[in-house]
């Protein structure tokens, strides 16, 4: 039989500034999942999407052509509101930690399907697995009993889950076609709409540590996010957040747990209480929950309780120690001041060089690496008090990670006031 398109012609209309059809989008991407359409020519494609862009109807189809690739989940028979948030990765953004069991405790069902870091930015199950027998793994139905028992679980995404997106993103990380927006923006939704979530909240971080470094990429990001979200029937809301500092004192995976559980504990940096107060109120009131005291529910206890069930029913001890790394080394801050900059992008670079993070996806990570905050930009510091302190299990690292944070700060004279921007810097609905 021959086939009713022709990969080469499908890549010259979209050299040419064409807009795909839908039957051409549906054959491309359904074909080359089945390994018709080869890598060059997924590749060639992949550029001229980059280069001359997608209509709002072409993201949409292309979106639902990988969710139609694989399974699509549904919690309809929960009988509870669903909602999930998803961050475009941030360094020390472990809010995933707190959020979710917080979010349950007003009745709405989490299921939260999280990846592992790659590069600087760290990934959310390789920080839960810092916590003792915690495994990521879990099978439809395992999901489906946490929810309806804990009301939260945050596991990996299954192999039967838009695997057209798997593939090409492997595809794009490796043909310089990863900062596509429309490809990131379908690449993130047809995972989350194949999830079966009802609500959905996008943290689209702008800054040097994000993916995005302008505020106009960002929002253009959201924007098309947030409308892939709704023609699909999700309820989706963005918030634009600021990453041009590490989120919290801690980047590198056990030393955010223990700051997740301080959240949980009532504690813990205002910016992490502050944005997952803020991305809880979002998803509640996606969910149809409007109007809930979420810092009580931080403050009381409630969401420990919720973390503690969500953590042992995936096999973890939430009283088990956290590792730590077996050696450290400080960096005192070279003169008194106020810290004006701490550069979220070399932060991250020298947790990931620590041993916190991978260059490979096959590589491991070291649960106890990573690097430790003593200030936040508008603090005082004092010369030759620590600034940061870095973790590693293996103390030949501390050379290239101390070299990663050359002139990632700033100190301004003693009582200088500093001006530290907003951490929500925009909302799109
Ligand atoms: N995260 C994804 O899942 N896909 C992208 O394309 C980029 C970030």
């Amino acid at each position: 039989m021959t086939a009713p398109f022709d990969a080469v012609e499908i890549i010259c209309h979209k050299r040419d500034g064409g807009e795909l059809t839908d039957g051409e989008v549906d054959w491309v991407v359904d074909a080359y999942t089945r390994g018709v359409v080869a890598d060059e020519q997924m590749s060639a494609l992949a550029m001229a999407i980059l280069l001359k862009g997608m209509t709002r109807r072409e993201i949409s189809r292309w979106t639902a052509a990988m969710i139609a690739s694989g399974d699509r989940m549904s919690f309809a028979a929960l009988g509870r509101p669903t909602a999930d948030k998803h961050s475009t990765g941030g360094v020390g953004d472990k809010i995933t930690l707190p959020l979710a069991p917080v979010v349950a405790v007003f009745g709405v069902a989490v299921p939260q399907l999280s990846g592992r870091g790659l590069g600087h930015t760290g990934g959310t199950l390789d920080k839960l697995e810092s916590i003792r027998g915690w495994r990521a793994d879990l099978t439809n139905d395992e999901m489906r009993h946490q929810l309806r028992d804990v009301g939260a679980v945050i596991c990996a995404a299954g192999s039967a889950l838009a695997p057209a997106d798997r593939k090409l993103y492997a595809l794009r990380d490796v043909t310089g076609t990863v900062e596509a927006i429309p490809l990131i923006a379908s690449s993130i939704m047809s995972k989350k709409i194949a999830e079966g979530t009802g609500a959905l909240v996008l943290d689209v971080k702008v800054g040097s540590g994000a993916f995005m470094k302008r505020r106009a990429d960002a929002a253009e990001l959201a924007r098309t996010m947030v409308d892939l979200g709704k023609d699909a029937g999700v309820r989706t809301v963005a918030l634009l957040t600021a990453m041009d500092t590490p989120l919290g004192l801690t980047a590198g995976n056990a030393l955010e747990v223990r700051e997740a559980v301080e959240v949980l504990a009532g504690g813990g940096p205002r910016d992490v209480v502050d944005l997952t107060i803020a991305l809880a109120e979002e998803m509640l009131a996606a969910a149809g929950r409007p109007g809930a005291d979420v810092e009580a529910a931080l403050a009381d206890g409630r969401a420990m309780d919720v973390w503690r069930r969500m953590v042992a029913a995936q096999g973890g001890d939430p009283d088990a120690p956290l590792p730590v790394a077996r050696e450290s080394h400080v960096v005192t801050a070279p003169e008194s001041g106020v810290l004006e900059r701490l550069d979220a992008y070399a932060v991250g670079v020298a947790a990931w060089r620590l041993g916190a993070g991978r260059a490979r996806k096959e590589d491991a990570v070291q649960a106890g690496a990573g690097v430790e905050l003593h200030a936040k930009p508008g603090e005082a510091v004092t010369a030759g008090a620590p600034l940061l302190t870095l973790h590693t299990d293996t103390p030949d690292r501390f050379d290239r990670a101390v070299g990663a944070l050359d002139g990632a700060w700033s100190i301004a004279p003693p009582g200088t006031d500093v001006d530290v921007p907003p951490l929500v810097l925009g909302r799109v609905a």
